[in-house]
């Protein structure tokens, strides 16, 4: 039994189809039709429920080529499959991307609501702006609004939102028979919402979970996204190299949280991690590189290409440095872009090496299971993380977590060997939000 005072550690895993790599697919485990193998999904969730972790993630991005990773080319859209793991899990969160830019909140605010109420509170929403300026392509818009302005949208969509999801108090629904009242017209609530670039009336047509609405995730890491983060995340997915970066994108968002008068504890950070472990480190090694060696120079190139709107850098030479591409990137994944030309005019990196270190990261997670647990419990004890969002970086990535480094962090006392709750607010420890019109706050509290 772990103990209940020690701080616990949080556990999602992304379910990623064949993986984030451009050649995962090929190797030998792994199953090439991964992302859309409803079979392997169900496994997967019953698997990372089985290892008692709190959540469950599917990313999501809106424009391919033919240059994007197998994975993006035939996935599942999240709404579609958490709906559909909801019905095979009873405890694990369920958690999906969703775009802001291109999406409606009244729409947006009923899927979100329903997942939440279909699992029976263990909902939650990556709220993300969409990088890839070609998504407007696909949603007849003439232009991808611009990095900073997509934020602003962000920032009133989820004022919507929420307003949309406190429609109906907890109580409201009070379905007499006998009198023929359905519902208490008093506790019901019409959102009437004019802004900038929303207008929408409400009520939402369906009530709150028993948590009080879906958690809400954020990946923001430029400095307009870390805001928003701060301000409005209820947990934020980060991904960091090294431990002295993390501790530094922990410190930064947890105080920002508190200017806008957060209590710190509020937000959780996960950084994302794939680990990649073997019964020897010579094994863990291996792993890697068979993976690694699957990619090609031009896989390479495509994947590095992707960050900054498909850019085509086959047209470099690969072995003299990194080329100016200018602001190329920045309307886009910004952060991310900003970094990459950074190291590479720092460290006087070749193409051949941004390129290579962006298709197969050598994360620091690669070692027997002992090393493994012993990197989490110090990243985690550092301050560099409340959680780690676990990503397989090889065929078996979560599986191998689950078998052999979840037991180890169990035996230490930092990781639950029970559910402290059936919803997701409840296993993170956060607290269910307050209807904003409920007078009786009596059900305030965790869940
Ligand atoms: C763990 C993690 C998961 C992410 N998942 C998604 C996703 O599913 N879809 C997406 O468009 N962006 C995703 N992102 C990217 C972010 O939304 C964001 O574009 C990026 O962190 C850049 O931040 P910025 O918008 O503040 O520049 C993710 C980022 C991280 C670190």
């Amino acid at each position: 039994m772990a103990n209940p005072k020690k701080r616990q550690l949080k556990l999602g895993a992304l379910l990623h189809g064949v993986g984030g790599s451009t050649s995962m697919w090929r190797h030998p485990e792994a199953q090439p039709d991964a992302s859309v193998n409803f079979d392997l999904y169900r496994r997967w969730v019953q698997t990372a429920e089985a290892g008692k972790l709190d959540l469950i993630f599917i990313a999501d991005g809106l424009y391919i080529n033919e240059k994007s990773i197998p994975h993006f080319l035939n996935r599942f859209e999240p709404i579609s499959i958490l709906s559909a793991l909801a019905a095979v899990s009873t405890h694990i969160g369920l958690v999906g991307t969703l775009s802001t830019s291109y999406s409606e909140p009244f729409t947006v605010a009923r899927q979100f609501g329903s997942l939440d109420v279909i699992s029976g509170g263990r909902a939650g929403w990556n709220v993300v702006t969409s990088p890839l300026e070609g998504s407007a392509l696909n949603y007849g818009k003439k232009e991808h609004p611009e990095h900073d302005k997509r934020y602003r949208i962000a920032t009133e969509y989820l004022e919507v939102t929420r307003g949309l999801w406190d429609s109906w108090e907890d109580d409201a629904f009070v379905r007499n028979k006998e009198t023929g009242v359905f519902f208490d017209p008093e506790k019901v609530h019409t959102l009437d919402h004019e802004g900038e670039f929303f207008s929408v009336k409400g009520p939402l047509n369906i009530a709150r979970s028993k948590q009080g609405g879906p958690v809400i995730f954020q990946a923001g890491a430029s400095d307009v996204g870390k805001n928003y983060a701060s301000k409005e995340a209820d947990a934020v997915f980060t991904g960091h190299e090294t431990l002295e970066d993390a501790v530094q994108f922990y410190q930064d968002v947890k105080s920002r949280a508190v200017s806008f008068g957060r209590d710190p504890d509020e937000i959780l950070i996960f950084p994302g991690i794939g680990p990649i472990i073997g019964n020897t480190e010579e094994e863990a090694e291996r792993k890697y590189q068979e993976v690694a060696e699957l990619v090609t120079t031009q896989n390479a190139l495509n994947y590095l290409g992707r960050f900054f709107e498909h850019h085509d850098f086959s047209q470099y030479p690969l072995d003299e440095p990194f080329p100016d591409v200018g602001d190329l990137g920045r309307n886009s994944f910004q952060s991310g872009t900003d970094k990459i030309k950074r190291d590479a005019k720092e460290k006087g990196l070749t193409l051949r090496q941004v390129a290579v270190q962006a298709a197969t990261p050598r994360s620091s997670f690669i070692g027997t299971p002992v090393q493994i647990a012993n990197r989490v419990q110090e990243w985690f004890e550092a301050g560099a993380a409340d959680g780690f969002m676990l990503a397989a970086a090889v065929p078996n990535g979560l599986e191998d977590f689950i078998d052999h480094v979840v037991p180890i962090l169990q035996e230490r006392g930092i990781f639950r060997t029970e559910y402290e709750s059936d919803t997701l607010r409840g296993n993170l420890g956060l607290n269910v939000p307050v209807n904003r019109y409920a007078k009786d706050t009596a059900n305030v509290g965790n869940n």
